[in-house]
């Protein structure tokens, strides 16, 4: 009977959630008639062209191939004099007039720099994300930019990997909202508004699994975990209009991302509809020769076009050999007009051929808006996590009170920009000294000290540190990793604090004043000693232009923290992958012998997926499910009340998670499957709704099929993937 129901249902759901169609704003068959006519008109050097984007240097040769139309794009130009020059040779010589495609890394902000995009998947506030997303559109738009290559939706389970600071960590659920968001952010509604750029979904797919977090490394996914944990966020970027995606580095279960025909055309293309293009990662074409996979850059191009990359970042494969592969009639001309097509398609939704520049006035005036930082400072302090806070040592009082500010960060700029800092300027930074030293006002009691470097091995400063927290009430400990030790390869082996500065929290805690860590870095660290033994953690990542203001409104109280991991926090490299949607083993995890743990540590993270402190506290009552049963394609409505009982306002993540009891296949422990941010004043209640369906409940079965099982499901509804009130409901 069981077996009978699954599959009447695999029947019913099997197509609503596979089937979809991008949405790229605007498009349209007008779009497609302009593009064939243009089409027509091309010759073969011409086409190819479209198909290129090299980065540029001011160089003779790039100028001359702009000229004459033989490349379509080119990443790393900035500002507005220099691609407007740049366009000019390519709309006002060229035989047809393309205009050219500028793409750069406006990955967290333009000039006003935002948190990390793992800081602000900290935030579980995708409407803020949306924000921020915009206002790196805007600046990036006025500066001629009109394509950023983010958001990076990769799922990331591994905090060596060093670019999990790009991504919004571990889950498929929250990476998919923050996708949706970045690109609604980027995109806007119209791709050719002065204020928006076109989104590239990257890095298509599976580079965050690389294997030992070493970057560029090869990854093994089965076809059912690439469903269910890794494409969703790519799923719900197209869905949501993204008009591009990269193709990732990684070898994937033995065929390269970028010339995998089973993830670029099967599932993107059929499946998912995809209309606009792909781009090559830099070079990716090229390193399929290493891979193994070409024997040179013919076959390289030649593999990667047809399995469906449609531009060359860099590798200069299809430059060399496209038109000796039509000419021999080895690919087909159709393959080639297809890739022209949608690059040109993105062209013509940009508005490049009846807008090829940027007005410099615009480029002047937006940047560094005043709204735009209001908006970073709001982004970075929704973006801290605070992770421990033994007696309420925080928040900080403001007056009466000595303060050392200690470690090797307190007045760094450049490296609260965190990786790909773009145009960010560090002299516009609020540093961590300067937002404390505003905070507090003029004549505070300030002590200062370095103790010693990010990375260096002397310990020399260390006794003069002392000797400030000695004179200290409090002490204030800035640790953690510089900007260039996360994001592309930059992974870990060892991602503890680096350098003496374990030591230089271990000598401040021998002097017994209160100590305030707070840690700046792209991933969680490995921080044992310090969890068990300073008071008071802050996870402050890498927070961009106004991290330090954003800093001091959390240490002082103007804001009380309400970040939440994104990433299960590891107590050890051994962990290694961590997650919180792990499946359950046939020997669960216990104290015991022949069960599923470590002898020297415990198997649970150091702090869960999800978790993070606030200065008030909040308490969940009255789960509600609207029903105990629901059919196939059911909706359940499930309510619960969350109350401040606190003394002060704060922000709480509402987070709900199911589990699956009995599947075909196994199912995670927990699964992420809603959250809400709400607001709470002192004494303040509210209920809080959330609906599932089949979109939540369903998976990818073992023959990659997205069904909705019958059977029991648990559910919880609460702070972090680790505690909450609980429920459960059948689906018939
Ligand atoms: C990175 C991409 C990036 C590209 C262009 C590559 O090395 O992997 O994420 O977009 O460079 O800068």
């Amino acid at each position: 009977m069981m077996r009978r129901c699954a599959l009447v249902l695999a029947i019913i759901l099997l197509v609503s959630p596979l089937v979809l169609h991008s949405q790229i704003p605007g498009y349209g068959t007008e779009i497609d008639r302009r593009v064939d006519e243009l089409i027509s008109r091309m010759t073969l050097e011409e086409k190819i062209g479209q198909l290129q984007q090299y980065t540029y240097g001011v160089s003779p040769e790039l100028q001359q191939m702009a000229r004459t139309g033989a490349i379509g794009s080119f990443l790393n130009v900035r500002g507005a004099a220099q691609t407007n020059a740049l366009q000019k040779l390519a709309v006002e010589n060229s035989r047809l007039g393309i205009p050219i495609l500028f793409g750069l890394d406006v990955i967290h902000g333009y000039k006003t720099i935002f948190p990390i995009p793992l800081a602000e998947a900290a935030s579980w506030d995708p409407d803020l994300a949306e924000q921020a997303a915009a206002v790196a559109a805007r600046e990036a738009r006025a500066a001629g930019i009109h394509w950023t290559f983010a958001p990076m939706v990769d799922i990331a389970r591994d905090a060596r990997w060093g670019r999990i600071a790009e991504g919004a960590g571990e889950d498929p659920f929250l990476g998919s909202r923050m996708a949706v968001a970045r690109v609604r952010g980027f995109q806007g509604g119209n791709l050719a508004a002065p204020d928006r750029v076109a989104a590239c979904l990257k890095h298509y797919v599976g580079y965050g699994a690389a294997e030992g977090g070493r970057d560029y490394n090869t990854t093994e996914i089965s076809e059912q975990t690439l469903r269910n944990i890794y494409l969703p966020p790519f799923r719900a970027g197209v869905k949501a209009g993204a008009a591009t995606l990269m193709s990732a580095f990684n070898d994937l279960n033995g065929v390269p991302a970028s010339a995998n025909p089973f993830t670029l055309d099967h599932i993107l293309r059929g499946e998912w509809g995809f209309d606009g293009f792909v781009v090559s990662d830099w070079n990716s074409i090229g390193e399929l020769i290493p891979h193994g996979v070409a024997a040179d850059c013919a076959e390289a191009a030649l593999k990667s076009l047809t399995a469906g990359v449609e531009m060359d970042m860099e590798s200069r494969c299809f430059n060399q050999s496209l038109s000796r592969l039509i000419e021999e009639g080895i690919l087909p001309l159709g393959t080639l007009d297809e890739a022209v097509r949608r690059v040109l398609r993105i062209k013509y939704l940009l508005g490049l051929f009846e807008k090829p520049y940027t007005d410099p006035k615009l480029e002047k005036e937006v940047m560094l808006a005043r709204p735009h930082l209001e908006l970073a400072r709001l982004m970075a302090r929704e973006s801290m996590v605070l992770l421990k806070n033994d007696g309420n040592l925080l928040p900080l009082a403001r007056k009466g009170i000595t303060v050392a500010v200690i470690g090797p960060l307190i007045d760094s700029r450049a490296d609260l920009l965190g990786t790909w800092r773009c145009e960010g300027d560090p002299a516009q930074v609020v540093s961590i000294l300067q937002g404390i030293r505003t905070a507090l006002g003029d004549g505070a009691a300030i002590l200062t000290a370095h103790g010693c470097d990010v990375t260096g091995t002397k310990g020399e400063s260390i006794p003069s540190a002392v000797a400030a927290a000695q004179k200290a009430d409090v002490v204030i400990a800035v640790v953690g990793e510089d900007a260039s030790m996360s994001g592309e390869a930059a992974s870990r082996a060892r991602f503890g604090l680096p350098g003496m500065q374990e030591e230089l929290l271990r000598a401040l805690k021998g002097t017994n004043k209160p100590i305030v860590a707070v840690l700046l870095a792209g991933r969680p660290l490995e921080i044992p000693w310090a969890a068990d033994n300073i008071p008071a953690i802050l996870m402050a990542w890498h927070g961009g232009t106004q991290a330090g203001a954003a800093i001091a409104d959390v240490l002082f109280g103007d804001y009380s923290p309400s970040g939440r991991l994104p990433v299960s926090w590891p107590r050890s490299a051994g962990q290694l992958p961590l997650y919180y949607n792990f499946k359950n083993t046939g020997r669960p995890t216990t104290d015991q012998k022949f069960t599923s743990r470590y002898l020297d540590i415990a198997s649970t993270p150091q702090f869960p997926f999800g978790y993070g402190l606030s200065y008030t506290r909040f308490e969940y009552a009255n789960l509600q499910l609207d029903r105990k049963e629901i059919g196939p394609g059911g909706q359940l409505k499930v309510t619960v009340e969350v109350r401040n009982t606190g003394e002060k306002p704060g922000d709480e993540v509402v987070q709900l998670y199911i589990r699956d009891l009995v599947g075909s296949i196994t199912r995670p422990v927990r699964e992420l499957k809603g959250f809400q941010r709400i607001h709470l004043e002192p004494g303040q209640a509210r209920t809080v709704h959330f609906s599932l369906g089949s979109d939540e409940l369903g998976f990818f079965n073992a023959r990659n099929e997205y069904v909705v099982e019958p059977g029991e499901f648990h559910l919880w509804v609460g702070p972090n993937s680790a505690e909450g009130v609980q429920g459960k409901f059948t689906v018939r």
